[in-house]
Parts: C-alpha cells; sequence; structure tokens
C-alpha cells in the first residue's frame, strides 16, 4: 500500500507514484489508533444507519454495510481479527477490510463523511468509556479509604501545617480529606463523559455536505445529546480531550499527595503505617529493606500524566481551523494520561488496603509539641480576653511547659496562671489532645459526631456516582448491534 508501485487505497486517485516507505513509517497513526477500532465501528454503523434512514444510501447497499461493520465488530469483540496492516490509520483499516469482505457496498460507507469527523466520533466514544472506567476506579479507592475512616474515627494524630504538627485531628478526618478531593475527581469526569456526548459526524471535512444528512439522528443514535453548531468546529475541538486530560492530571495531582503521605508515614522517622507483604518492596542488596514503591511511583508517574496535559495543550493552541494533522497527536497523550491514571488508582486501592495503620505511634506524635496551645487560647477568649492577647498568653505559656519539659495538659495550674491568669479549673483537661480534637465540633471538623457526618456525605456522593455509572446506557446502535436490530425499520 505505500511503495510506489501502488497507489494509495482512500486517497491514491491524484497520486501517480505511491508514498515513501518513510514518510508512512512516520505518519501513520495505526499503532496506537488501533484501539479506537470498536468505537469507529460503532460511529460507522451510526452514520451508515442513518445514510440509510434518509435514503442518501440505497437500502441493499446500506445493509450490507451496516451486516459487515456488525460482524467486523463482532469478529473484534471476540478476538477473531487483529487491527493490524499497511494502512494509515484505524479509519482506513476498517474501510479496507470491509471492502475485502463485502466488496462494493463497503465503498459507498464514507459518503457524507471524512475521517476528520470520524476520528473525533470515535475519540469521544473511547472519552466516554475511559471516563466511567475511571469514576468506577475512583470509587474503589474512595470506598476503601471510607473503610478505613469508618474504624478509625477515634484514632487521633498530629494534623500538620508545614509539615509540623500543628493541631490534633483523627485519622478518619485525614482520610476523609482525601477522599473528598478523589470524589471531585470523579464528580469532574461524570461531567466530562457528559460533555463528551456532542456528535462531530456530518461535519465531513470541515465544511458539511450537500448530501442530504441528519446529523440529529447519528447523534441520537450514538446516544449524544446533538451535533455540533457548525461544522469547522466539529473537526477542530479537542475540549474533551483536553478535559480528560486535566481531570486526569488533577486526580493523578491528588494521588500523589497521599502517595507522598505514604511515603512519609511508612518511614521509620514516622511510623504512622506499616506496609504489609502484598504492598512493600525489597532491596536487591539491602536485606533488611521494605520500600513504598507503588505510592513513589504513583507520584512519579504524576509528572508525566501533567507532561501529557502540557503536550496537549502546546499542540492546540498554534492550530488554524480547522483540521491539522497535529491532532492525531492528542491520541497518545490521552491514552497515556487516561491509562496511567487508571492503573494508579488501582494500584492506589490495594496500597490503601494493604497498610497497617499504628495509631500507637499516631497518639505518641500528639506529644512533645503543645498541639492544643490554640485550645488554650480558645479558652481564654471563653474568658473574655481578645484572641491576640489570648495567643499571646498561651505562646508564654508553651514557653514554660516547655522550659519544664511538660505537656501543656501537665503543667500544675498555679505555673499555668502565671503565663494566663484568666484560665479555669477545667483548663489542663481541655488540653489533653484527645479532648481537644473531640471538642472541634465546627462543621467539617475532626470530632466523631463530625467525622461520621462527612462519612455519611461522602458515602452519598459516592452512592450517586455508581448509580450514575449503572444506569450510563450503551448507544442505542450498539445495542441494536447486540441484539441483532440493526435493520429493523423502526430503530429507537
Ligand atoms: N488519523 C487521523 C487522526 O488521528 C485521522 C484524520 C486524518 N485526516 C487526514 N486528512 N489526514 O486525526
Amino acid at each position: 500500500m505505500t511503495g510506489p508501485e501502488q497507489r494509495h487505497p482512500v486517497w491514491g486517485g491524484r497520486f501517480a507514484a505511491g508514498l515513501d516507505p518513510a514518510i508512512h513509517a512516520f505518519t501513520n497513526s495505526l499503532p496506537f489508533d488501533r484501539r479506537l477500532a470498536p468505537h469507529d465501528l460503532v460511529a460507522s454503523l451510526a452514520h451508515v444507519r442513518m445514510l440509510l434512514e434518509t435514503g442518501v444510501l440505497e437500502h441493499g447497499d446500506a445493509a450490507a454495510a451496516l451486516t459487515g461493520l456488525s460482524d467486523l465488530l463482532a469478529d473484534l469483540e471476540a478476538g477473531r481479527v487483529a487491527v493490524e496492516g499497511p494502512d494509515e490509520d484505524v479509519h482506513g483499516w476498517i474501510e479496507r477490510t470491509l471492502v475485502e469482505r463485502i466488496g462494493e457496498p463497503g465503498r459507498r460507507v464514507h459518503t457524507a463523511r471524512s475521517r476528520n469527523d470520524q476520528t473525533g466520533a470515535a475519540l469521544r466514544l473511547w472519552v466516554r468509556q475511559a471516563c466511567g472506567e475511571l469514576v468506577a476506579a475512583v470509587l474503589g479507592l474512595v470506598g476503601t479509604w471510607l473503610d478505613v475512616a469508618e474504624r478509625h474515627r477515634e484514632s487521633w494524630m498530629p494534623g500538620y501545617t508545614h509539615l509540623q504538627r500543628a493541631q490534633p485531628v483523627s485519622l478518619a478526618h485525614h482520610l476523609l480529606a482525601h477522599a473528598f478531593a478523589l470524589l471531585a475527581d470523579g464528580e469532574r469526569l461524570r461531567g466530562i463523559h457528559d460533555a463528551a456526548g456532542r456528535s462531530p459526524l456530518g461535519a465531513g471535512a470541515l465544511a458539511g455536505t450537500s448530501h442530504r444528512i441528519d446529523p440529529d439522528r447519528t447523534a441520537a443514535l450514538l446516544g449524544f445529546v446533538g451535533p455540533y453548531p457548525n461544522t469547522q468546529l466539529a473537526v477542530a475541538d479537542r475540549d474533551y480531550v483536553a478535559e480528560t486530560s486535566f481531570a486526569a492530571a488533577l486526580l493523578m495531582t491528588h494521588l500523589s499527595r497521599w502517595a507522598e503521605e505514604i511515603v512519609l508515614w511508612t518511614s521509620a522517622e514516622f511510623g504512622f503505617a506499616a506496609l504489609s507483604d502484598r504492598v512493600a518492596q525489597g532491596s536487591s542488596l539491602m536485606p533488611q529493606k521494605r520500600n513504598p514503591e507503588a505510592a513513589e511511583l504513583i507520584r512519579g508517574k504524576t509528572g508525566r500524566v501533567i507532561g501529557d496535559l502540557v503536550a496537549l495543550l502546546t499542540t492546540l493552541k498554534g492550530l488554524p481551523l480547522a483540521y491539522d494533522s497535529d491532532l492525531q497527536e492528542d491520541k497518545e497523550a490521552l491514552f497515556d494520561a487516561a491509562d496511567t491514571a487508571l492503573g494508579s488508582l488501582r494500584a492506589a486501592a490495594v496500597l490503601a488496603s494493604g497498610l497497617d495503620y499504628r495509631p500507637e505511634r499516631m497518639a505518641a506524635a500528639l506529644r512533645g509539641g503543645f498541639l492544643t496551645a490554640t485550645d488554650l487560647a480558645d479558652h481564654l477568649v471563653r474568658r473574655g480576653v481578645p484572641f491576640r492577647a489570648a495567643h499571646e498568653r498561651a505562646g508564654a505559656a508553651v514557653r514554660a511547659a516547655e522550659a519544664r519539659g511538660l505537656e501543656l495538659a501537665e503543667l500544675p495550674l498555679e505555673t499555668l496562671r502565671d503565663a494566663c491568669p484568666e484560665v479555669g479549673r477545667e483548663a489542663p483537661a481541655e488540653l489533653d489532645p484527645e479532648a481537644a480534637a473531640r471538642a472541634r465540633r465546627s462543621p467539617g471538623g475532626p470530632a466523631p459526631e463530625r467525622t461520621g457526618e462527612q462519612l455519611r456525605s461522602a458515602r452519598e456522593r459516592a452512592a450517586e456516582l455508581r448509580d450514575w455509572l449503572e444506569g450510563l446506557e450503551p448507544p442505542p446502535i450498539l445495542r441494536a448491534h447486540r441484539e441483532g436490530h440493526l435493520l429493523d425499520r423502526a430503530l429507537s
């Protein structure tokens, strides 16, 4: 197909000689866009069905093409056919294979279509599938975190700012923070899935067609909300790719922050958690090692996924309307971003369930950092002291405790009163870190009743996402393919 002896099957007419093999090798996208074959076949079925309904194709040709495309899709799904060959891209592979199988009618399926609108339609279907898979994986990880949080509502630990011990929280409170960030990622992916449901088919190369087509019908057959309002935008738009890449990059950023904590927490210095055997990896040289390599790689892969997003936006930013070959570069970046995010989420869920938390080490870290100094200031505020003055006095109490090698809660009342004359007798009890965490009942706080609410709300949001996922319908044309109804007169 590529030597000078043969003309190109898809566009050879105006060329006297074949394409140089080096140019073919450089420009062909089949090695990576082959995974779009099932999606392209679904989009092609919708296109041909529309051509049948509008009378653009005669019944006999359209029926043969629908049957041929459907058989090819079935063979692909069953692994009976491999997407490989001398073709320039997956779209060329489908057309060539179809023509080899059914002959003349296969040469009619490209009526009122270009690879420019074709590739967009297939990629949108792929994005929708990827968003669904990512949401499912988000739910897996969030579920694991919430289960651990449920058991640790009263496992007290320091919360950090500047990576310095700051105020007491619970392990549940900490994990809920990560869970809510991931739930927002899941909801973002849901929105991207829904927005990707706009059909470019009928836009042709860029300027539509003079055939009397029905792009609304094609869109409906794909389960999309409708066609684009403008045919140039239809072939030029890659917002759905950019949005998916951004969602993957932000999700990875969230995972990476958690992974960094796992690296820290499983170190001897922190010791807040230990890696069980199924998630720890050893050293080829140092027999004693237990390394958090999955966590490190989640952190490491995040850089690559952010790179994918930057690569994509950089590709898009200089492109004149409408279609440019640069757009073919969208796929490897998108596939890498989505595949890496999916793999990372799945690894993270295993890792999260393979950690043995050490509440006693967390509790020990509550000592020595004067984590309840704010609570002393708040105690004084309740007794009428302006907060700035209370802050100053609590600071003096910290100095006194530090000088005596005592915790704030252990300071004798008289010493405490030297620094803070307004303290009441109940102050020392309030300065115990656990009591202080339990008293933090403000909305979203670490008190057990508040983390209980947060758990319920996180579970509700997870359930909503799960319902959405389970309610997703395959495109009507795909259902017709599966049920063998592609040629029914009334196909809804
Ligand atoms: N392989 C191309 C892509 O991925 C399909 C569209 C090609 N159109 C063209 N005129 N070369 O975007």
